[in-house]
């Protein structure tokens, strides 16, 4: 069983998305063990302090060294880690193919930083991984902690029924998806397209990748341009 580590200084942050959807169903079915760790009960300090005063200044607090390094040594003590995952908005950008290869590992750790940042010798000495989840800061690593433990749990195979479709679809991670109805087939006057009513499967799969090519040519020109670029690769290897 996968089994991911998150280390956070407001474990409560962490709390509720993995006690729901997908990620309750993965854990409950024995998928994936999720383990949040409270950064204040590795703290040395009387008052369980974890952050600190930058050293030349500039504001804010930097997460201490002191109560990182022994938190992750205890674990490492224990179970074998593959990486240790710091998000933080200056790191490379994380990507779907990130989430793919995360769920063929076998123990990760993220740590969430807080407040201004952490202190570098962490990011030096412990730090294996690091991602941004965009080009926008947030005031912590527990939303982007978050984003990555779903981007991955949906990808162990099995977690969900349809995780296998999900990594065999060729285009999956490069084109966006078509758009999707439910019953009924006439909300006030509003139509579901006949072909998806048709029941003829090619059919209707040609029109999701027609749908899934305009869509990501109007709103996306740059993964349309690496789409186009994918299939003349293929072309030109076949
Ligand atoms: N921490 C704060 N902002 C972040 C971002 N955009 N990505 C990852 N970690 C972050």
């Amino acid at each position: 069983m996968m089994r991911i580590d998150l280390i956070s200084a407001v474990p409560d942050v962490l709390r509720s998305p993995i006690e729901h959807s997908i990620i309750k169903r993965a854990r409950d079915a024995g998928f994936v063990d999720i383990q949040i760790h409270d950064l204040r009960d590795y703290s040395t300090d009387k008052h369980r302090k974890v952050d600190d005063y930058p050293y030349g200044g500039g504001g804010g607090m930097v997460l201490s060294p002191q109560p990182v390094f022994d938190c992750i040594e205890s674990l490492q003590g224990e179970h074998n880690y593959d990486e240790v995952v710091f998000p933080t908005p200056d790191a490379p950008a994380y990507e779907q193919q990130d989430a793919v290869n995360f769920s063929m590992k076998k123990n990760i750790i993220i740590l969430c930083g807080h407040y201004k940042g952490v202190d570098q010798r962490i990011r030096d000495s412990l730090v294996t991984k690091e991602y941004s989840i965009g080009d926008y800061v947030l005031s912590g690593g527990e939303l982007p902690a978050l984003v990555m433990v779903d981007s991955i749990v949906r990808l162990i195979p099995g977690a969900i029924g349809d995780a296998q479709s999900a990594l065999s679809d060729s285009f999956q991670e490069i084109l966006l998806g078509a758009p999707v109805y439910t019953r009924p087939a006439d909300f006030r006057g509003m139509n579901v397209p006949e072909i998806l009513q048709s029941g003829d499967h090619k059919k209707v799969e040609q029109w999701k990748h027609e749908q899934a090519i305009e869509k990501t040519k109007k709103v996306r020109p740059d993964l349309y341009e690496n789409f186009i670029q994918e299939q003349q690769n293929q072309e030109w290897q076949q």
